[in-house]
């Protein structure tokens, strides 16, 4: 359980967000759902660019929609990730959207959810940079 909502609800949420990633590059679908400090999720998928660094991953698309609503703490985020027909595997968070979640979230709190483990954001990030003093909380 991550508060209210079971682990398993979140990564069906996160499985559920991928099917409509935008990835005609990669044929890579993420997605994420990410349970916010009010009890709320928020969903995000993947959405790829002619211009790749323009891509933006499902974690960031959730993160952004959750602030751009109001939402300033966070619980947890299931990710999930793959191509079509394919057996699912862990798709882990990549280096830039962990650096997001260390700017909004408690590392030793925040609980990143794949399909076969889990573990605290200070696990993926030990020593993730930050402006505060909490940096390198593992
Ligand atoms: N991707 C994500 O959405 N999240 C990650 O953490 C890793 C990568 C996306 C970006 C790109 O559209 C595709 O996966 C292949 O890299």
């Amino acid at each position: 359980m991550t508060h209210e909502i079971p682990e398993s609800d979140l990564l069906r949420m996160a499985r559920d967000a991928a099917r409509d990633a935008y990835a005609p590059y990669s044929g890579f679908r993420v997605g994420a759902a990410l349970l916010a400090g009010s009890g709320k999720v928020y969903t995000g998928f993947n959405v790829e660019n002619a211009s790749y660094g323009a891509t933006c991953c499902a974690e960031r698309i959730a993160f952004y929609r959750a602030l751009a609503a109001g939402e300033r703490t966070f619980r947890a985020i299931a990710v999930t990730g793959g191509r079509p027909g394919e057996t699912e595997t862990d798709c882990p968070p990549c280096g830039i959207c962990l650096q997001v979640m260390r700017e909004f979230c408690d590392p030793g709190q925040f609980l990143i959810l794949l399909a076969s483990r889990k573990a605290p954001l200070a696990a993926f990030l030990p020593f993730g940079f930050s402006l505060d003093d909490s940096t390198g909380s593992v």
